[in-house]
């Protein structure tokens, strides 16, 4: 039976960052409506928006899952789950940007040939940009397949995506 109140689904996984996700919805009163401004956030935070996340934002707000995807590939502003063997996720907010993320998306572009939202030609490595990763104080901050690489250094970084 549909019920409008929200029952709470617990997140997809323990990752500190969907508590940003969580806390949109809850000022957006977990409403359907919300439901491009939940993923935006959830793109901003994770970079792109896989199945969990679709599913996940989907139940939370009571949104069918056929009117999240519909959503999701309808605006090109979303990008679906990379489809790379490995995702790199280059954080581009304030503090990363100040302390150097730019030089980290020059070297990965010089060395590696790919731009974030694009996957390099052998299909390893998908490159991706969001807001805030949530590890402002280890700026610039990476996430590699999930785990974050504070204090990143061009070269080094370079070095770790070329022996993926
Ligand atoms: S600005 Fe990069 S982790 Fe917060």
């Amino acid at each position: 039976m549909a019920t409008s109140t929200f029952v709470g689904r617990s997140a997809p996984s323990d990752d500190k960052r969907w508590r940003q996700v969580d806390v949109r919805m809850r000022r957006l009163g977990y409403r359907p409506d919300g439901l491009i401004e939940v993923l935006h956030t959830t793109q901003e935070v994770f970079g792109y928006l896989d199945d969990d996340a679709l599913s996940y934002v989907g139940e939370s707000l009571g949104v069918p899952p056929s009117k999240v995807y519909g959503v999701a590939t309808f605006y090109s502003h979303f990008t679906l789950k990379p489809q790379g063997l490995h995702t790199c996720v280059v954080c581009t907010g304030t503090a990363c940007y100040i302390n150097g993320a730019s030089a980290l998306l020059a070297a990965i572009s010089k060395e590696l040939g790919v731009q974030p939202g694009a996957t390099t030609p052998d299909g390893r490595v998908s490159v991706l940009k969001a807001r805030c990763l949530g590890a402002c104080s280890m700026a610039p901050a990476v996430v590699i397949d999930g785990e974050v690489h504070g204090h990143a250094v061009p070269a080094r970084l370079v070095d770790v995506l070329e022996k993926l």
